[in-house]
């Protein structure tokens, strides 16, 4: 029997972030861009590489030695014994189009986090929220219609793609916020007053943080209220939990807040969270809410958006397991306190990719049940 027509006993099931791991898609850095601006985003951050309006692929060695990170990762899971299964890569500098819009460029496939979300059997593609992105569905189509061949029970969602059309934005939204003032910007936080309107549901799956029955939703510059409502109605056993923090850049809860394992959470220790009785929900379910460690770094690396609390941006194996990023010292110690064995992995030539070992990543299978780990709800939250 040939490799091509082997069938492979393939389950798609995975309920939280903590139970024991057996199969997971690790992205690839192959021809990323920084994206070119568009409503969604437009960055103006020279400081960072980032002048306004340029855009581009990233330099092909720090695409080398990024690959060699995640290939690095890939072959300890495997080591481990998880089976890994990476995205097909398009050409992301092409300029796509839909009846409503052309993009100049596309963005990349290292965060598969960010577009596919696992709930039980189920993976569903997100929305997503950029126009750059609206295509990247299509670099893990290869490996859904493998599942779906593979696991009879595997149920294959689609969130509907949002038309992305220029009224899905709010207008001039970037040029705005950088006239504003320190306490103007202070107040859209406390607003919610992101770019995206609620003309269509808009989420991307890396604002979503699983616990079983519960799953927490960032309200982030990605994910709209429209979209939290469309999960809501689209998982109706779960119970969604909408969330927000004070953070002026929001995107994706995996450096925000991150619930670990059974009754332990980890929270940023400078984006506090906004959300009412959301420290009370988990306090009167006996979890524990620690504040991460400092984080390696004290700005953004190179050319890169995201932030340094990437630290926080960890893969749990099992619920006693974590891969960390092998630069964040600190919070492999904090881990280690905690009583988790700590796997450190060279990580940090990813980030300009679209982020860390969390984001790299998304669950296809992990052993367990869906569990409820907080009987005590609040009303309101
Ligand atoms: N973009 C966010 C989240 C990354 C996982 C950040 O930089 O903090």
């Amino acid at each position: 029997m040939t490799a091509q027509n082997e069938t492979r006993n393939t389950i798609v099931n995975s309920w939280n972030e903590w139970d024991p791991l057996k199969h997971v898609i690790v992205g690839r850095a192959d021809g990323t861009m920084v994206q070119a601006p568009e409503p969604a985003i437009e960055r103006d951050w020279p400081d960072h590489g980032f002048p306004l309006g340029t855009y581009g692929p990233l330099p092909k060695e720090m695409e080398t030695r990024a690959n060699q990170q995640l290939d690095n990762f890939a072959k300890l899971l495997e080591d481990r014994g998880i089976r890994v299964d990476r995205p097909t890569p398009l050409d992301f500098s092409q300029e796509v189009r839909t009846p409503d819009w052309e993009q100049n460029s596309m963005f990349g496939c290292m965060p598969p986090r960010d577009v596919l979300l696992t709930v039980g059997n189920e993976i569903i593609e997100a929305t997503m929220s950029q126009r750059a992105r609206w295509y990247e569905y299509l670099c893990y189509r290869p490996l859904l219609e493998q599942y779906f061949k593979e696991d009879p029970n595997f149920r294959w969602e689609a969130a509907p793609k949002p038309r992305l059309a220029d009224n899905n934005y709010k207008k001039d939204y970037w040029r705005e916020w950088d006239k504003k003032s320190e306490a103007e910007k202070e107040r859209a936080i406390y607003e919610l007053d992101w770019v995206l309107t609620e003309k269509e549901p808009c989420f991307d799956a890396a604002d979503i943080g699983r616990a079983g029955k519960d799953l927490f939703v960032y309200r982030s510059s990605v994910t709209n209220e429209a979209g939290v409502e469309w999960l809501r109605r689209h998982l109706p056993n779960h119970r969604i939990h909408p969330v927000w923090f004070y953070e002026d850049n929001p995107i994706h809860i995996d450096a925000t807040f991150v619930v670990l394992r059974p009754g332990l959470a980890l929270a940023n220790r400078k984006r506090k969270p906004l959300t009412p009785n959301m420290l009370e929900f988990f306090k009167k379910n006996d979890w524990e809410v620690v504040e991460c460690a400092k984080p390696f770094l004290d700005d953004y690396p190179p050319l890169s958006f995201c932030s340094p609390w990437l630290s926080m941006n960890t893969l749990m194996l099992d619920p006693k397991t974590i891969c960390v990023d092998a630069q964040e010292k600190e919070q492999m110690e904090q881990f280690d306190k905690l009583g988790l064995e700590v796997i450190p992995v060279p990580f940090i030539d990813v980030s300009a990719f679209g982020g860390g070992l969390h984001c790299a990543t998304a669950d296809v299978y992990r052993e367990g049940n869906c569990e409820d780990y907080f009987p005590h709800q609040i009303e309101g939250f």
